[in-house]
């Protein structure tokens, strides 16, 4: 095998997204027959209440592969995958072989490279039925998951006023803003320093809120500011950021395994791709839907009474607007729409092999 299409393969296979960009995987290769791509997670890199039993990870490596599905036909290869060969290592996702086949230059390749999250508010953009269509239906051929979108405006703002808990939560849990806090780069320097985490100029804040972002850092001024109301400002500003999505989406799974998250990653890289393709923008709207995913795996997350109860009925209402299945378990949420491009783009490391 060419050793330079086996690295195209694989830069692009890190491109995938994962939970606050702590790429929780590494890759060993053989560019001998057999030509293999043996994925591994690294299960210590995200310890977070919202990774309970790797599920956010696993889905970030589903992520990774539906990237090397894509690049290695763009370069002539099909590729042979076995996830989870060895029954007693949850860690070693996946044996992907790949053989020699014809090309097939996809668009979705170029938009690997394109791909990232926006946090911007989304300007006011009706995406036409057909797309909406194309994208809900992108992941039929996978039995696993269930793709639901919405672009009906009443039920974007009913869904908007639950998604907003979402990033609330994160101010009101010291665990969960200890961790999303670990991972932002305050600059580009430090961003290029660890390539990881998150850019401070990827998470769509303005002027002034930028400047104040350094002070909630830390947990006790948030507690402070909490009697004042920010973690219902950012509430707020999180439902208004998803109301002024053109679409928002869910995707769900039949079951809790991990091959269904590795699944559900494959339909969201693909999703996330296609519209990068059609130039619009999207946000993944996670940490809410993971830990209502926690309690249908019987784990209570570690969050007080009164959050689990608001988790719980963020449940009820999902499942009822987006009119969810009773054999269907929510795990990831997304909003999708047309907004400015973001200043700029997170890192990658390289993917060490073993
Ligand atoms: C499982 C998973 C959960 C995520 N959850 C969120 C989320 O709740 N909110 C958000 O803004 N981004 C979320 N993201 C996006 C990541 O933060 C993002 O992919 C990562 O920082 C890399 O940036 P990029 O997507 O621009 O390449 C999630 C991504 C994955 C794969």
């Amino acid at each position: 095998m060419n050793a330079q299409h086996l690295n195209s393969i694989i830069e692009a296979a890190i491109r995938a997204p994962s939970g606050d960009n702590i790429q929780p995987w590494t890759l060993k290769t053989s560019s001998y027959p057999p030509f293999t791509i043996d994925v591994y997670n690294l299960p210590d890199k995200d310890q977070s209440v919202y990774n309970y039993q790797q599920n956010a990870s696993y889905i970030a490596h589903g992520a990774l592969i539906e990237n090397i599905i894509i690049s290695a036909k763009y370069f002539g290869y099909s590729t042979d995958i076995k996830l989870f060969p060895d029954k007693a290592d949850s860690n070693f996702v996946a044996k992907i072989k790949l053989s020699e086949a014809s090309e097939e230059k996809s668009l979705l390749y170029d938009a690997i490279f394109k791909r990232c999250t926006n946090r911007y508010p989304f300007k006011a953009y009706n995406i036409p039925t057909e797309n909406i269509k194309a994208l809900s239906e992108i992941g039929n051929d996978i039995d696993e998951i269930k793709i639901h979108i919405t672009s009906d405006h009443s039920f974007v703002n009913e869904l908007a006023k639950i998604l907003g808990f979402n990033d609330q939560l994160v101010f009101e849990n010291k665990l969960l803003h200890e961790f999303v806090f670990k991972q932002i780069r305050w600059s580009n320097a430090h961003a290029k320093a660890t390539l990881d985490g998150m850019h401070i100029d990827t998470l769509g804040l303005n002027f002034l809120e930028k400047k104040l972002f350094p002070l909630i850092q830390n947990w006790s001024v948030v507690r402070l500011l909490n009697y004042a109301g920010l973690s219902r400002i950012i509430g707020l500003k999180g439902r208004y950021n998803c109301r002024s999505a053109s679409a928002l989406g869910m995707i769900t799974v039949k079951t809790t395994d991990k091959t269904s998250l590795i699944r559900c990653g494959q339909a969201v890289q693909r999703i996330w791709l296609e519209a990068t393709r059609q130039e619009l923008a999207f946000q993944p709207i996670v940490g809410l839907p993971l830990l209502m995913f926690q309690l249908n795996q019987k784990h209570t997350p570690n969050v007080s009474i009164n959050h689990l109860e608001k988790i719980r009925a963020a449940e009820r209402n999902l499942i009822n607007l987006f009119n969810i299945g009773s054999q269907e378990l929510l795990v990831f949420g997304f909003r999708i729409g047309k907004a400015r491009p973001i200043a700029t783009r997170t890192y990658r490391k390289p993917a060490n092999p073993l």
